[in-house]
């Protein structure tokens, strides 16, 4: 079923490992990262933004996701990702999320606190994960759009002040990485990862997954973040497994027969994910 992400991240980063957190557009990659995880024995966290919430149902992904990781035998943390919307946020733990994102990172540093409390009042009582964003994460995604000169990196004892104030269980600093696929190599602020490490005891999130060189990734996963974000790779794999079976085979239409390309390439890119963070065999 769908298990709280708290421990499960405590586990991640005590254990120097971490968990990533897909991104899934649809219910069918649900349950691709799914069976791909569950043939790793890796727990794992499926993540929606908003727009999916609003395209799909926040009830309906729910149900998918429960009988989904009940099948598969998953441990699986379900997280709402980038919510600036309060009411969202309160839409989604109600129809069962484990884990909530709050993302007031473009709001000065007081407001991010106080709309960060808001929702820790909401969400800490009934078990439910909340992370925080300091700093601005570089790029695109679902309606947040960064441009490169308003990203911004979180200082790392503002983080301390922040974790103190708020009381989160989960932060995510900038350090340098930007959502979507770099047009260079990202330039991650490992020092800094380390002072804030050093600062803060919460695991942290790396946003920006995609396109991060595995060596990188493995470094942050090694200095305290125990949550990696993975969204535009997984959703390029799968969609161009799609686009590419229409270029070879244009009559084609039976769905199992496109849909099945699209599994291989979302799992492919699943175990991808998991072997560089570590999690493979932990379940
Ligand atoms: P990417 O699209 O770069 O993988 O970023 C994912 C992310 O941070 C989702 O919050
Ligand atoms: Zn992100
Ligand atoms: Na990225």
């Amino acid at each position: 079923g769908i298990i709280s992400t708290t421990p499960l991240l405590n586990q991640a980063k005590k254990g120097k490992y971490g968990i990533v957190a897909f991104n899934v557009h649809s219910f069918d990659s649900i349950y691709w990262v799914l069976e791909a995880a569950a043939e790793m024995r890796s727990p794992v966290i499926l993540q929606t933004t908003v727009g999916t919430v609003k395209s799909l149902g926040a009830e309906n992904i729910v149900k998918v996701v429960k009988a989904a990781s009940e099948y598969y035998h998953v441990p699986t943390g379900l997280h709402l990702d980038h919510c600036t919307d309060y009411e969202v946020i309160k839409q989604a733990i109600r129809a069962g999320y484990s884990s909530v994102m709050i993302d007031a990172s473009m709001h000065p540093f007081a407001e991010n606190v106080r709309r960060t409390q808001e929702v820790m009042d909401l969400a800490d009582s009934l078990g439910v994960n909340v992370e925080a964003e300091l700093g601005k994460v570089g790029g695109v995604e679902d309606n947040i759009v960064v441009s490169e000169e308003d990203a911004q990196k979180a200082v790392p004892t503002e983080c301390k002040e922040f974790v103190q104030m708020t009381g989160v269980p989960t932060l995510a600093p900038a350090i340098g990485t930007a959502h979507g696929i770099y047009k260079g190599e990202p330039n991650i602020d490992f020092s800094r990862i380390e002072q804030i490490g050093e600062l803060v005891d919460t695991p942290l999130v790396l946003h920006g997954g995609s396109a991060v060189p595995e060596e990188d990734v493995r470094k942050c996963v090694s200095l305290g973040m125990a949550k990696v974000n993975v969204s535009t790779e997984l959703k390029n794999a799968y969609s161009e497994a799609i686009r590419q079976h229409f270029i070879e085979e244009p009559e084609s239409l039976d769905p199992r027969a496109y849909l099945q390309k699209a599994k291989e390439a979302a799992k492919a890119m699943v175990a991808s994910k998991i072997r560089m963070v570590g999690s493979e065999g932990k379940v």
